[in-house]
Formats: C-alpha cells, structure tokens, sequence
C-alpha cells in the first residue's frame, strides 16, 4: 500500500465533484430552461451556479497552491516526459490487455501515483480544462470585464460559448475518469485510495 492520497487532496477531490455536479445540474438546467416545467427553476439554477463557480474557484486555489507545496505536483509532471509512446501502450492496455488480463504497462508504485494516461488527462484537465472554464464563468459574471468585440464578433458570445463547450467537455472528462478509475486490481481499490488515501502497490 502506498500514501498517495494527502487529506487536502482528498478534501480538495471530494468538494471538487459535488461543486461540479451542482455546476453540470444547474448549467444543463439553464441551458435547457422550460418555464412550465423547471427542473429548477431559472432564477434558483443561476444563484446555484454562481454560488457553486466561487466555491469550484476557491477550491482551485488549495489545489493549486498545494500541489506546489506538498509536491503533489511531480505526480503530473514525470509521465509526460518522452510521453508519446508511454501513452500509446497505456491506451492500448486500457481498451485490450485489461481485457485479457495482461499486467498493466505502468503499475501503480511508491513513486508513480499515476500512469502516463491518468497524468496527461488531469494535467490538461486541472491546468487547461478547469482554469478555462473558470475564467469564462467569471468574464459571464462580470460580463463588463469582457472585451466588447473580438475580429468582428461579441466578446460576450465568444465567451459564453468558449464557457459551455469547455463545460460539456469537463462533464464528458467526469465520466470517462469515474469509469476509468474502476480499471484495477480490483473495481473499487480507486475509489477506496481517494477515501481513505492508500493505494493498492500493482508492482510485481
Ligand atoms: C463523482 C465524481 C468523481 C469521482 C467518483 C472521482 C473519482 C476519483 C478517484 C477514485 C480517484 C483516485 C484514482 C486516481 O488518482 O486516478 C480520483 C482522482 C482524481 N480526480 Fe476524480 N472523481 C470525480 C470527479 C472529478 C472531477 C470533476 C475532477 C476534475 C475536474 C477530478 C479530478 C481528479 C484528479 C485530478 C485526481 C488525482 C488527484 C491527485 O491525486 O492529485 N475528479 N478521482
């Protein structure tokens, strides 16, 4: 077993999904408002919204800060080098050997928390992905901080559609990652880690 899993990570992680079931219910309900039959209301969707983005901001901010300090960080950064073939046999694993029963290519050990996969998703879903939205959400909430025209184009509109496009893409990241996460030794050994913040050592 290994200590991969810090309590702020696990803090972070664990605000980190419900700010963003809230954002992905309350986003959906806006995008899709039906006055006759709300699945929430619209004026409740938005003060939920709001509220949920300042929360998901705030929450960022330990993430951030604390990868920086507690070195969590390395975790993103080693996989990526020489990563294009590391990720090739990763994926290939993940939609072939799993499924044959064959060892993972790159095992859960002391030193490496995450395979070159898992790095390169939550790096460019942590350091692109979140930040993005973020910015837009807040360029939306103070919607006179946005540029009025871009090459000929609403600023606002750039900005609302830059904001639902990467909104959709991060709920589609949610999913795969949540199905992802049940490939292991065993399907819950993932879900125990982010709990209790031991993992399972793959090595052989
Ligand atoms: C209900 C929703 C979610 C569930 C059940 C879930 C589940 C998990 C599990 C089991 C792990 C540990 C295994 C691993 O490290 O790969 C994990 C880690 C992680 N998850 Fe999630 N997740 C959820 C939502 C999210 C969302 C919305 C994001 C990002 C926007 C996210 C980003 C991450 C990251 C970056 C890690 C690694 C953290 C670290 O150790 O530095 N997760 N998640």
């Amino acid at each position: 077993m290994h200590y991969h899993y810090p309590v702020y990570i696990r803090l972070w992680h664990l605000l980190n999904a419900l700010f963003f079931l809230a954002l992905i219910m309350t986003g959906l309900s806006m995008q899709y408002s039906n006055p006759d039959s709300p699945f929430i209301s619209f004026p409740l969707s938005v003060k939920l919204h709001n509220i949920s983005g300042i929360g998901l901001t705030a929450n960022y901010l330990i993430f951030f800060i604390g990868n920086i300090i507690s070195g969590n960080g390395k975790h993103y950064r080693e996989p990526l080098k020489n990563l294009d073939k590391k990720y090739y046999l990763q994926v290939k694993y993940y939609i072939s050997g799993f499924f044959k029963r064959e060892k993972p290519p790159y095992p859960v050990t002391e030193k490496n928390k995450f395979n070159p996969s898992q790095a390169i998703s939550y790096a460019v879903a942590m350091y692109i992905g979140v930040p993005l939205l973020l910015i837009t959400g807040w360029g939306l909430l103070f919607p006179e901080t946005i540029l009025s025209r871009v090459f000929g184009v609403s600023g606002l509109v750039l900005t609302d559609l830059l904001h639902v496009i990467t909104g959709f893409l991060m709920s589609v990241f949610m999913f795969v990652h949540i199905y992802i996460c049940t490939i292991g030794k065993n399907p819950f050994g993932n879900f125990r880690a982010i709990i209790t913040g031991w993992s399972e050592a793959e090595e052989k």
